[in-house]
């Protein structure tokens, strides 16, 4: 049975969730505030890169389940289901998240509820927002008019985010376990499809649902520390983490996923995520459980700087003057996300140090060129390699493991390759003269 779905945010989370809403039989209404997001969404253009996403927009538009609109008017009449998948971006100058869009969605909508609704929030949020969230709406909705919210948690990656939403390893539901209401019965209505194949859906009360994406993140984020803490242990010892990796990893506790040493994490998620976890862990009395969260945080970091270490010895050891070609600029392949990229924090930083700097990537661009205006930008992989005393692969794009080093060699006037992501095959380029290193192995 198809519901009317409202989806509130229009960004990575909300597009694609409002998209494959409509992909499972629902009638959809995505709302957004910034006019040329809607603008390209309604003629069935997504504003990010995202493989696949585009053929599920425009099919569903062209069957007419999926509508966009600046309009909560619009959306109060035509919803019984409400989703909120706006943004909370990390603070200005501190480590907790900015619920602001969160906030500003329920207060708009809730005083336009006229008749009994379900608000399910997707953004990831501090543990104890969906309580707060659930007080203020019906404190804001129309007397008798019952408002549930409950907490639907997103799992979603960058590059696989219509499949994750579609096939998810599992649902998470956190209702209010005070005056449950329909938030269940809805959720399974809404997602009966995927629940009849067999989907875990845990129903657990709000504040679970809310830790389990901050837990999830927060694992993540220290598996691949752990291993890039690994790496640094073996660049000391003269070992191959890469090996390692593939060692610990056949162990199915540990599994092999997750644990490619490199540059580190980056992206929209973890690293805000693991911040915002701490600082609500302070703010409730839990900060000393999340204190090693700080270290993840810190060998995350470091990598970035060793890799601009790593680049200056390469190039005996001053960049000013040098030419760098730096391969990879999105946060990682398949994606034109570059928030709080590595790749483009170490172009960068490179880039002061005194080297020119010529960025590739295959579809990360146009976002590299709005944050950082000052490099230059290449329009193929060869040609930012012209000339340049280095190359760093600090992105895996398939392109970049595939490239040719022999064809290379001819382009570049020094072959020096350093593999930021350990994606390259050492011996086949060091075969074809390049002096060849890579993090976390000698
Ligand atoms: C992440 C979570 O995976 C997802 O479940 C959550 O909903 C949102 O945050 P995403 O940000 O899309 O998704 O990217 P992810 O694939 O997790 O990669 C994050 C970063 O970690 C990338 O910069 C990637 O390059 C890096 N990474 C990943 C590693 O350095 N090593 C690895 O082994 C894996």
């Amino acid at each position: 049975m198809s519901c009317r779905i409202a989806v509130f945010g229009t960004g990575y989370l909300g597009a694609t969730h409002a998209a494959c809403m409509a992909e499972l039989g629902h009638e959809v209404l995505g709302v957004d505030v910034d006019a040329s997001k809607l603008a390209k969404l309604e003629s069935g253009e997504v504003p990010f890169y995202e493989p696949g996403l585009e053929e599920v927009l425009k099919q569903n538009i062209e069957d007419g389940r999926l509508r966009f609109t600046a309009s909560y008017e619009e959306a109060a009449a035509f919803a019984d289901v409400h989703f909120i998948g706006v943004g909370t971006p990390q603070k200005r100058g501190e480590y907790a998240a900015d619920l602001t869009y969160v906030d500003a969605v329920v207060e708009t909508l809730a005083p336009l509820l006229d008749r009994a609704s379900v608000i399910f929030g997707k953004s990831t949020v501090p543990v104890g927002t969906a309580e707060r969230l659930g007080h203020r709406a019906r404190q804001l909705a129309p007397a008798g008019v019952e408002i549930d919210v409950a907490w639907n948690p997103e799992f979603l990656r960058e590059g696989y985010a219509v499949r994750d939403t579609l096939h998810p390893d599992r649902l998470v539901l956190g209702v209010d376990r005070d005056r449950p209401g329909r938030a269940e019965e809805v959720a399974r209505k809404v997602y009966a499809r995927l629940l009849s194949v067999n989907t875990p859906f845990l129903v657990t009360d709000l504040a679970t649902a809310e830790l389990v994406k901050a837990a999830a993140n927060a694992f993540l984020a220290t598996k691949i520390s752990f291993i890039n803490a690994m790496a640094e242990v073996c660049e000391t010892a003269g070992a191959d983490v890469s090996v390692l990796a593939d060692a610990i990893g056949y162990d199915a506790r540990i599994g092999r996923r997750f644990l490619n040493a490199g540059i580190g994490f980056g992206g929209g998620c973890l690293p805000k995520d693991i911040r915002a976890f701490m600082a609500r862990a302070g703010e409730i009395g839990a900060d000393e459980a999340l204190t090693f969260l700080r270290e993840v945080d810190n060998i995350n970091m470091r990598r970035r700087t060793r890799m601009v270490e790593l680049a200056r010895e390469a190039v005996g050891g001053s960049l000013l003057g040098t030419s760098v070609a730096v391969l990879g600029a999105a946060f990682k392949p398949d994606s034109d996300d570059v928030r709080d990229s590595p790749a483009l924090s170490i172009a960068g930083q490179i880039q002061l140090q005194g080297a020119s700097v010529n960025v590739y990537d295959p579809k990360a661009m146009d976002n590299s060129r709005a944050v950082f205006p000052t490099l230059n930008y290449a329009t193929s992989a060869i040609e930012a390699c012209v000339n340049a005393d280095l190359v760093l692969v600090l992105t895996e794009w398939k392109e970049f493991v595939a490239l040719d080093p022999q064809a290379l060699r001819t382009a570049v006037r020094r072959p020096s390759i350093i593999d930021g992501r350990n994606c390259l095959e050492a011996q086949t380029w060091r075969d074809a003269g390049w002096t060849f290193r890579a993090l976390g192995r000698v």
